[in-house]
């Protein structure tokens, strides 16, 4: 059987992405092989196939190399010892991360520690929005200590991680300020965020007195954003190039800072399938592109402006 993956051939623009055969893995003891219906597309996957980044240099020589951290599917296959799925089971996960990657594929032999149930309430596309996007907003938000009546100001509230931040921190019972553009203004609103325009006015023209900044924009719109805060506020930069200036600067002003590298959790990932399954969750999906059109769906998240997700189906 035939395993298509799309794989990174030289570092580039989107046409360095291509389509090779592999053949179906075979499950080490504790995996299971899951056949992808969808992978997520995340910003990092941009980022490494243009040459940028840790993932980018530790893999520098590994070229042809698979990107993909998210994938949705069904369980085909048991290894020795793996007991907890059966054929069958629908499942996500947050997979390779950060340096094996591999969700691009058609099929792929996972932990299956590292797997979730998916629930029969719960799509398997709005699964794979789910790990990488929804993790890194839910470890933001834990990091910053967010609790029921902060005023939380999250930098670009409907992208991937934004529009999970926003949720999560509404359901914390926070309030929740965003930013976006023009466009996104009614969907923010219906998340139950204050959306504010970025491309009308600077936040810091807009909020005062915030005690958490969840920063997922980085460099001058997160120094903008330091002029919102309160003394004693908290700061998570999740931008990984501009983290550091930030924090720098974040502290010299008094506040606690840090950036984050977001860390698989399978636990964190069946609470939030979970709560999709119950709807108080709700997954944004831009577009899902068939996995020949990978180089559209690259193109589309480098616009920086994608609402919720892009995702790849990887079996047509
Ligand atoms: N450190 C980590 O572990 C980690 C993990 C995940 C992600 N990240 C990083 O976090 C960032 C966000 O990731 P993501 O997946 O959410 O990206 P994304 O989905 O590509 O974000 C797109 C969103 O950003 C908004 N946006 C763009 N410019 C903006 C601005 N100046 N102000 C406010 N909103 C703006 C857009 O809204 P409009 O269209 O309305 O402008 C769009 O909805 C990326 O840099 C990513 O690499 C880091």
């Amino acid at each position: 059987m035939e395993n298509k993956q799309i794989a990174i051939t030289k570092f580039g623009g989107p046409e360095v992405l291509a389509v090779q055969s592999a053949s179906v893995p075979e499950p080490k003891a504790g995996e299971v092989i899951v056949k992808v219906a969808f992978s997520g597309v995340n910003p990092i996957d941009v980022k490494t196939r243009a040459g940028l980044g840790w993932a980018a240099s530790q893999n520098k020589d590994k070229l042809p190399w698979v990107p993909g951290y998210d994938v949705s599917g069904q369980v085909v296959a048991c290894g020795e010892a793996a007991e907890r799925f059966n054929q069958g089971d629908n499942v996500a996960g947050f997979i390779g991360f950060p340096l094996q990657g591999g969700g691009y594929s058609q099929y792929v032999s996972v932990p299956e520690n590292e797997l979730s149930l998916v629930p029969d309430a719960v799509t398997l596309e709005a699964a794979a929005v789910l790990p990488l996007a929804g993790q890194t907003a839910a470890q933001a938000l834990n990091k910053a200590e967010v609790k029921e009546g902060d005023r939380v100001l999250i930098l670009a509230g409907a992208g991937g991680v934004g529009h999970l931040a926003v949720q999560i921190a509404v359901a914390a019972k926070a309030e929740v300020y965003t930013t976006c553009s023009e466009r996104n203004l009614d969907y923010m609103a219906t998340l139950g965020a204050h959306a504010i325009n970025y491309q009308f006015a600077p936040a810091s023209e807009r909020v005062e007195e915030v005690d958490v900044l969840i920063d997922l924009v980085g460099g001058d719109a997160a120094l903008d954003a330091l002029k919102c805060l309160k003394d004693g506020a908290r700061v998570v930069t999740v931008p990984p190039l501009s983290a550091e200036l930030i924090c720098e600067k974040a502290k010299l002003l008094g506040f606690e800072a840090t950036g984050m590298l977001v860390d698989p959790n399978p636990e964190q990932l069946d609470t939030m399938l979970y709560m999709v399954s119950v709807g108080l969750l709700k997954t944004e999906i831009q577009s899902v592109y068939p996995m020949t059109d990978v180089v559209t769906a690259h193109e589309q998240v480098e616009t920086g402006h994608t609402r919720g997700k892009v995702l790849l189906d990887m079996q047509c």
